[in-house]
């Protein structure tokens, strides 16, 4: 297993160049289910996520294959098995976006039904009634999510909240569903995240009949067939938004290309207002830090409001604030494994149900730390940049699983750290 020795303080600065969104590649990759044929999509990461998500679409019959430019074709000519297994789905959550498509295109879909993970329950229940809604029969045998819908599904109206607000994948699944379904499908309440935009633009270019794309209502003209497309996903804003905290924390300076500040103005707004300046670019923007790092309330929401997936990100750059901030998930309630791990770098954090009081020090120390899920590693690493002395994080095949060859990219930039073997 691999680890990161890395040594701080250090000052970063540079140019780094966003990647493609991990977020919304997944569910594009799935929406190559609807279109018998060879898809081709650029700016796919390289990411053990996407390798996982490459292997569930070959175990269904397509062919993955990454060309010498970095595109990814996938062919779904043939799906001669409608079957996403759970020695693939256990590995990866997100696999679970493979639902709709597959139940519209076969007629039938088995998926292994999700567990926990890290961060929460994450349950599917909005994903299985929005599909029965749209005339699937599901049930749950042996651990799979049975759908069925042999006859094909039928366009309704269908209310997507949830206890938390809208499912970022549970639009998803509904929404490449509905594209071919026999008439007019409404979601109200769908996610508008920026990733869940890319996927439907993405399939009205391969021939759906979407519109309200960005806004809580979608409505969906269902067709009979769609085209195999070529698209490119949009840059990753969770990942931007990482190297922007890592500007922040370190009082560096970074040059961001292939940044989309108009899908993240709520995260520069709790930047320019902890005293981190952020100017806009040709084809991204500018982050630095000089003055001393100001508190902050932030509370997490779906888009557009500030993001789950920097939330800890944001908890180890307010460790060293001057003073007092409070930190609200309101999306993942229990997504707070870094907390610990951050107390043990001398941040000073107190957990109260959802809410952690940030108390601000004077510097972090370094100490092992162990990552626990994708964000929190991220959130470790960059306490690890700014504290003094040589942090170990352990387990970072999570970090892997979102941000590709972070070291290599964070090293050029000033950062001291090196992968190993532990
Ligand atoms: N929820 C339900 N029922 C459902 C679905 C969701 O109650 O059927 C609840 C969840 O438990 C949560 C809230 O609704 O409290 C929002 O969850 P959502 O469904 O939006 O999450 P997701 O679609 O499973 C995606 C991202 C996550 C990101 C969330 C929220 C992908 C592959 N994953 O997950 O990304 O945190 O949306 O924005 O797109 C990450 O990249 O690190 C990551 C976890």
């Amino acid at each position: 297993m691999d680890i990161f020795r890395i040594e701080g303080p250090v000052r970063l600065s540079g140019k780094v160049a966003v990647n493609g969104s991990k977020n919304a590649a997944l569910p594009i990759m799935a929406a190559a289910l609807l279109a018998p044929g060879k898809s081709v999509f650029k700016s796919v990461p390289r990411l053990s996520d996407i390798s996982v998500c490459g292997e569930l679409l070959e175990q269904l019959g397509c062919t993955v294959t990454r060309e010498a430019n970095s595109d990814l074709h996938i062919d779904a000519a043939t799906i001669d098995n409608t079957v996403g297994e759970y020695n693939i789905v256990c590995r990866m959550r997100a696999s679970i976006c493979i639902l709709g498509p597959l139940l519209v295109r076969c007629g039938r879909a088995e998926v292994s039904m999700p567990g926990g993970c890290a961060i929460g329950d994450r349950p599917i229940d909005i994903h299985l009634r929005g599909l029965r809604e749209l005339g699937a029969k599901i049930h749950l045998h042996n651990g799979y999510i049975v759908a069925e819908a042999p006859h094909g599904l039928t366009g309704a109206d269908i209310f997507l909240g949830g206890p938390f607000g809208s499912t970022v994948l549970g639009t998803a699944n509904i929404l490449m569903a509905a594209t071919l379904a026999k008439g007019r499908t409404l979601i109200e309440s769908a996610a508008c995240e920026p990733e869940v935009t890319d996927l439907a633009n993405c399939l009205n270019k391969m021939g759906a009949k979407i519109s309200g794309i960005g806004s809580p209502r979608l409505i969906v003209e269902g067709v009979k067939q769609l085209q195999p497309v070529e698209y490119e996903v949009i840059p990753d804003r969770i990942e931007a938004g990482t190297f922007m905290a890592a500007a922040a924390i370190t009082a560096g300076e970074l040059k961001l290309d292939r940044c989309r500040l108009d899908d993240m103005m709520a995260v520069v707004d709790k930047l320019r207002r902890i005293g981190v300046t952020v100017e806009p670019a040709n084809n991204g923007c500018v982050v630095a830090r000089t003055d001393s790092i100001g508190t902050a309330d932030i509370t997490t929401q779906p888009y557009p409001g500030f993001p789950t997936d920097l939330q800890a990100q944001f908890m180890a750059l307010l460790s060293l604030a001057r003073g007092n901030s409070v930190i609200i998930e309101k999306v993942f309630p229990d997504r707070f494994m870094h907390v610990a791990e951050l107390n043990r770098m001398a941040a000073n954090l107190r957990k109260e149900g959802p809410t952690v009081i940030v108390a601000g020090v004077e510097k972090l120390i370094a100490a092992p730390v162990m990552a626990s899920d994708l964000r929190a590693s991220a959130a470790l690493v960059l306490a690890a940049l700014a504290a003094e002395g040589t942090t170990i994080v352990n387990r970072v095949y999570h970090i892997d699983r979102g941000y590709e060859k972070i070291e290599q990219r964070l090293k050029p930039l000033g950062a001291k750290i090196t992968r190993e073997k532990a």
